[in-house]
């Protein structure tokens, strides 16, 4: 599978970011790892990370153009109030899973609402980089975005 791997806002603080909440991993050495499992299990993955919204829906729209069959998107905080997010996911027929690497249903409040999950096939919260792994192989069963 050809996958798409996003990671939005100050998610390249990874490591040195909160440790306690985030881990104490670093981004590139967190996507290496991640690249490893795609690669050994047959994938072909791209990574991209930003802090610009624009920029992250821009690469949704090459994940079409490019014939991507998944993306995985942990879009950080924009994951609670970015429509802009959610509608660019709609507008691609790529089935998507949204990562997290916290389990944001038992932070603050305003973490547990996501409005960009209602555009992917499903979420994964709470199992650090493991999650982005999970995602791929739930990925794997998934062709079609609204197969259930
Ligand atoms: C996060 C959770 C978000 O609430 C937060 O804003 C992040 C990281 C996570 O991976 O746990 O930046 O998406």
């Amino acid at each position: 599978m050809k996958i798409m791997i996003l990671n939005g806002p100050n998610l390249n603080m990874t490591g040195t970011r909160e440790p306690n909440i985030y881990g104490r991993t670093g981004y590139e050495e967190m996507m290496a790892q991640v690249e490893r499992a795609a690669q050994s299990r047959g994938h072909e993955v791209a990574c991209f990370q930003s802090n610009y919204e624009g920029a992250l829906i821009d690469e949704i729209q090459r994940a079409w153009r490019e014939n991507y069959d998944g993306i995985i998107i942990n879009p950080g905080a924009f994951t609670h109030y970015s429509y802009a997010l959610r509608d660019a996911l709609a507008s691609v027929p790529i089935p998507a899973v949204e990562v997290h690497l916290s389990n944001i249903h038992r932070r603050e409040e305003f973490r547990h609402r996501s409005v960009t999950a209602a555009s992917c096939v499903g979420q994964i919260a709470g199992f650090g980089m493991q999650g982005y792994i999970l995602a791929m192989d739930a990925l794997a069963g998934k062709t079609v975005k609204n197969d259930l």
